[in-house]
């Protein structure tokens, strides 16, 4: 079997495991009761002052910010610069890229850096700090090595070794319409794919869930207005009955 062959099934098994695992997560959180009137206050007194909360939990990581600066500086610089990484490499899946992810490129590219930077910030927190080390399992020293390792994969595509780009996002395209087209044999490139793959694979059971976990949390998505109505789980309505 080819090397595009392999890298094709393993995306397309990759993905399979990604969509339906992330999709069986969400809905099992969405069902889970929370039996208990839990917001962490002060906290907002209206569904559109809730709203307003969890965006700027998303966006600015508020919380975190209140806690530790140092774990807010280098988790917020890891996950924007994510972010800019990810919009960067919607064009390996348009034939007609965007504009917008046009205008990213350039920062995209940058983002790269702080991305590892944040990483190894984040990865210095769990080694060098005490308590933090003391909760610290194998698994989240084997994501951040994961995360660290597609990153220097892709950097070095880009600065040290380059590959054929076009080619890739052939092989991607194709991917999108089931014809399996060649994808270029450098090593960095193959080392950064199967990453991605790993990372998507494990996505599902891991605590990358805190992803979509956050909009569930009940600390941060309740209402304080426990006095003007009573709180009620689902389950427990049906025990009035
Ligand atoms: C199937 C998905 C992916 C494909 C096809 C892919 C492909 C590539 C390619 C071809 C490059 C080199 C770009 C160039 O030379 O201009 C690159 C760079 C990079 N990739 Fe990926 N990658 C994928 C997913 C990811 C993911 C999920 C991450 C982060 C978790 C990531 C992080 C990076 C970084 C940081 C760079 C260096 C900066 C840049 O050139 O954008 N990649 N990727």
């Amino acid at each position: 079997m080819s090397v595009s062959v392999l890298f094709a099934l393993l995306f397309y098994v990759a993905t399979l495991l990604f969509v339906a695992g992330l999709a069986r997560k969400i809905v099992q959180y969405a069902k889970t009761p929370a039996p208990l009137k839990i917001p962490t206050t002060p906290a907002p007194t209206t569904r559109s002052g809730v709203v307003l909360r969890m965006a700027r939990e998303v966006v600015l990581f508020e919380s975190l910010f209140k806690g530790t600066k140092w774990t807010w500086l280098f988790g917020w610089v890891f996950h924007v610069s994510l972010a800019l990484v990810l919009l960067r490499h919607v064009r390996y899946f348009q034939s007609d890229v965007w504009t917008v992810i046009e205008l990213v490129q350039p920062f995209g590219l940058y983002a790269g850096f702080g991305m590892a930077i944040g990483l190894l910030g984040l990865w210095g927190r769990r080694i060098f700090v005490e308590r933090i080390r003391y909760i610290t399992g194998p698994s989240d020293h084997l994501i951040l090595a994961l995360l660290v390792g597609i990153g220097i994969t892709g950097l070095s595509m880009k600065f040290v070794h380059h590959t054929d780009i076009v080619a890739v996002k052939s092989f991607f395209l194709g991917l999108l319409r089931f014809d399996i087209q060649p994808l270029p044999g450098e090593p960095n490139l193959l080392i950064h794919l199967f990453l991605v793959a790993v990372l998507m694979i494990i996505f599902p059971i891991s605590q990358l869930l805190h992803a979509p976990g956050v909009f569930f949390s009940p600390t941060r998505n309740q209402v304080e207005n426990p006095r003007e109505r009573r709180h009620v789980a689902p389950w427990a309505a049906e025990l009035d009955k």
